[in-house]
């Protein structure tokens, strides 16, 4: 049964402009919401250009909002603009995200603290500003993008893994607290996705564990989030054989496996490049 339905809903969603959160937009406007798409400044063209198309093809409304949330008072910038153009928002959706691939200890500190930002920090302030507005009213709800590594450790994006866990544990604590106000907090969790950002610099073209997972089109991911998110749950990862995966394979597995195998599975091969 639909819990939600975003018709002339306001909904802003962060990291808008490409990979999955595009296409959750598009979903989103695919159900008649007004949209708020969110990006960085240097992904104006690309915002302005989706923002057009969904205009276009939807007839719904859509505004854009630059700024660059792991810069100081980034979130803080975003809420006052957003609060200039509407009165409330129905739906956040965090969904902005970076990654570093690499040994934690090789990798450049600049890169894992703005890992720990963008991917916690944020959408836990957003949270902060947005959500007492929600719970006046009595009704909204919180998207946040975590991702199926929030349920494995991930040798060589050990940060980004820790983060989407912190997401996690954020989400369902909050979500608890939240009873009864009429306001909830979802996680969509995704495995491997053809996007950006599995082809950030340093990432390897290829690891074993793409042969098990698959790299799935955020397109379909986006599609399937839309129908969970409708339905107001808690938590969803798409895909049974993701699903089988990250809730009882690797869960119910000793640590010792645990290590070897994802070690070896994360690990770049020789034919990507990193290894
Ligand atoms: N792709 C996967 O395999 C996968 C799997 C599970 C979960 N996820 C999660 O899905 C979400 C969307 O990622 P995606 O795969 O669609 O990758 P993506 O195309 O790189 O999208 C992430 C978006 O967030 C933006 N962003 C990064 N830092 C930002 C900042 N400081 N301020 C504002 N925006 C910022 C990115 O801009 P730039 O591109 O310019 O950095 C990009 O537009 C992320 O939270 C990611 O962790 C992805």
């Amino acid at each position: 049964m639909k819990k939600h339905d975003f018709r002339d809903k306001n909904v802003l969603i962060t990291g808008a402009a490409g990979g999955i959160g595009r296409e959750i937009s598009a979903q989103f406007a695919k159900r008649g919401a007004r949209l708020l798409l969110a990006g960085l400044p240097s992904e104006k063209e690309a915002l302005t250009e989706l923002a057009a198309q969904l205009v276009k093809d939807y007839g719904v409304e859509a505004r854009l909002f630059t700024v660059d949330l792991s810069s100081k008072n980034g979130p803080e910038k975003l809420h006052e603009s957003v609060k200039k153009a509407v009165r409330d928002i129905y739906a956040l959706v965090n969904n902005a995200g970076t990654v570093a691939y690499g040994k934690v200890w090789e990798l450049p500190w600049e890169s894992q603290e703005k890992t720990v930002l963008v991917n916690l920090m944020v959408p836990l302030r957003l949270m902060h500003l947005f959500v007492p507005d929600m719970v006046k009213k009595g009704e909204g709800v919180v998207f946040n993008t975590a991702s199926v590594q929030a349920f494995q450790p991930t040798p060589f994006h050990s940060v980004y893994c820790a983060t989407k866990a912190g997401l996690q544990m954020l989400s369902e604590g909050i979500r608890a607290e939240l009873r009864g106000t009429g306001v909830s907090v979802c996680t969509l969790n995704p495995p491997y996705t053809k996007t950006a950002m599995i082809k950030t610099k340093g990432f390897p073209k290829e690891i074993r564990f793409y042969k098990i997972s698959g790299i799935k089109d955020p397109a379909w991911i986006a599609k399937k989030a839309l129908g969970a998110f409708e339905k107001d749950k808690f938590m969803y990862i798409p895909g049974l054989w993701a699903k089988f995966i990250h809730l009882v394979l690797i869960r119910f597995s000793p640590r010792r496996v645990v290590d070897l195998v994802t070690y070896h599975l994360l690990k770049g091969t020789k034919k990507g490049g990193v290894y």
